[in-house]
């Protein structure tokens, strides 16, 4: 237990925090909207510069040689800085082609997030996979409809869509005036205020004017038409007899999303969104873990002393030390530099005196951390994914989530003589996290195969294979795209042609799959199977 005092300062900064993750489809404007909550949060004071840092433009120069040369992120990292009241702890989760296992992983140490969706596409591929994960955790979600600047599908029909495609209830918080170049801004339907933009200089770097009135005084007002006035007072009719009433206890539970119409690029609706996220998206909460009496405990942020677990750990941030720095997401107490945890797994004292927080890509140390805080640390070569760190615990959180791969490759040194650094290489590799190894179920001495769920992770595999353990290595891809877990007897299984079925480390059974189709098939053949979306 820690002290009254402490806990009452350790109660007061979780009640600021918000740690979320971004979910959407590549292009939906993630980044744009990411920039700016940093510049209504003063952080910047014109956009654009983040954009231009992932063009190449501007790199840190201790990022992974990787990241320089290709000039995006390799692995999710987080930020952590004020907005108004809050203090936000955003976590990147990145999509493109750095897709991978750690942006799905990222989602576990979120306790909010925001599904962007790109007005003129809506639900789209990606933001589907991230958003189960979410739904999987009963993860809150807030929805940002962004691009209403240009011509898109109608609000109604994008309301529809996350209904159906998601089976999430949609409730909009308001509801957009006007759409492509004649979007002004955003009206509540409960109040009937607007809130009207201005637009601000250069596409909007800098922060956009509005004007709050109501509906009829934005008639009188001319700020809107007479058929806009109609149309804005039928549709919020329709939205009064036939929308889903907000819930916020159906919003924390993960059963509705709250909705937002807006556009990131010239900040219309991106400040009443950011206010509202900060006011209903949930500050930490308990976690839950495993018990050393095999039960489950859920660990009070406040009165249980730090603890934390590793969701990251990535690698060769100094090429010139070789080191990996494991992000360890505070769910109990107080963190202070240079504090001695225990490393549950190996029963290790640690020394947590590398730490730090990310701002926009800077490395910075960082003295102390609350829960709900990313905190990233020097790992001496001791942390695994999932591990619990702790002061006194005697619990171990819940293992971390294993999705199914979607890239598996055979993989081997190029030269023959290396064969034991290889091995050795592999097998840290896949025990740290960074891909997964998987064995023919029939054959189980052939060689084993790497899996992963982006293609990212294989070249990240490489190049620490090279640089690491010194060893450089040549990859076959398989066929197989698609993969399920399967719980049941394999033997008893019915398989369509062409598919393969492995085994994982701890010898659950993957069946790789080419087609996106045969997952369905599998399915519909095996009733008595069961094929869980992931395994833990
Ligand atoms: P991502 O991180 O989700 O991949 O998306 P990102 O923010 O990079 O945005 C993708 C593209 O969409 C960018 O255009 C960006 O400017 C644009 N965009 C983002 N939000 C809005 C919006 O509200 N309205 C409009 N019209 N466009 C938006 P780009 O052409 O790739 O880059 P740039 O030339 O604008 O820098």
């Amino acid at each position: 237990m820690t002290e009254p005092l402490q806990q009452r300062e350790i109660a007061s900064q979780i009640a600021k925090r918000r740690t979320f993750a971004i979910i959407s489809h590549p292009d939906a404007g993630k980044t744009t909207l990411t920039e700016k909550l940093l510049l209504y949060s003063g952080q910047i004071g014109v956009a654009g510069m983040v954009r231009a840092r992932k063009g190449g433009r501007a790199t840190s120069s201790d990022w992974m040689k990787l990241e320089q040369e290709r000039g995006i992120s390799v692995s999710a990292s987080a930020m952590q800085f004020p907005y108004k009241d809050a203090i936000i702890n955003v976590l990147d989760t990145p999509g493109h082609q750095d897709f991978s296992e750690d942006t799905y992983r990222t989602l576990t140490a979120a306790d909010s997030a925001v599904m962007v969706l790109d007005a003129g596409k809506g639900v789209e591929a990606q933001t589907r996979k991230l958003f189960a994960v979410c739904r999987m955790q009963r993860t809150p979600i807030l929805t940002f409809i962004n691009k209403m600047d240009l011509h898109g599908k109608e609000p109604l029909d994008l309301l529809q869509e996350v209904e159906d495609v998601l089976g999430i209830l949609a409730c909009p918080m308001n509801w957009p005036i006007g759409h492509g170049a004649e979007f002004r801004g955003v009206v509540y339907p409960e109040s009937r205020q607007v809130m009207l933009f201005r637009r601000s200089e250069m596409r909007g770097a800098q922060k956009a004017e509005f004007v709050s009135m109501s509906l009829d005084e934005a008639l009188h007002a001319g700020e809107i038409t007479g058929e806009q006035h109609k149309q804005l007072a039928e549709e919020l009719e329709l939205l009064a007899a036939a929308g889903n009433p907000f819930s916020h206890e159906k919003f924390l539970q993960g059963e509705i999303t709250p909705v937002f119409f807006g556009s990131a690029l010239t900040n219309f609706g991106v400040e009443p969104f950011f206010d509202s996220f900060s006011s209903l998206a949930p500050p930490p909460h308990a976690y839950p873990a495993d018990a050393p009496n095999g039960g489950t405990v859920e660990v009070d942020p406040v009165t249980s002393p730090f603890s934390a677990y590793v969701f990251k750990i990535q690698a060769n941030m100094n090429p010139k030390h070789r080191d990996s720095m494991a992000y360890l997401r505070v769910c109990s107490g107080h963190f202070e530099r240079d504090m001695v945890v225990r490393h549950h797994r190996s029963g290790k004292e640690i020394r947590l005196s590398r730490s730090y927080s990310l701002v926009a890509k800077d490395r910075s140390t960082v003295d102390e951390g609350y829960p709900g805080d990313i905190i990233g640390v020097i790992n001496p070569g001791v942390f695994a994914i999932g591990d619990t760190v702790s002061v006194g615990g005697d619990f171990n959180y819940k293992p971390m989530p294993q999705f199914p791969p979607e890239i598996v490759a055979q993989i081997r040194p190029t030269d023959v003589l290396k064969h034991k650094q290889f091995d050795k290489g592999i097998d840290q590799l896949a025990h740290e996290g960074a891909v997964q190894i998987l064995r023919s179920y029939r054959n189980p001495k052939d060689p084993p195969l790497v899996a992963a769920v982006g293609k990212l992770q294989f070249e990240v595999l490489q190049f620490r294979l090279k640089e690491e353990y010194g060893v450089t290595s040549a990859i076959d891809f398989l066929p197989y795209r698609h993969s399920v877990y399967v719980v049941g007897d394999v033997k008893a299984l019915n398989l369509p042609m062409g598919s393969f079925v492995a085994l994982d480390a701890r010898d659950r059974t993957v069946l790789l799959l080419t087609a996106e189709w045969e997952k369905k098939y599998v399915r519909e053949k095996n009733p008595d199977h069961q094929f869980p979306d992931f395994v833990r």
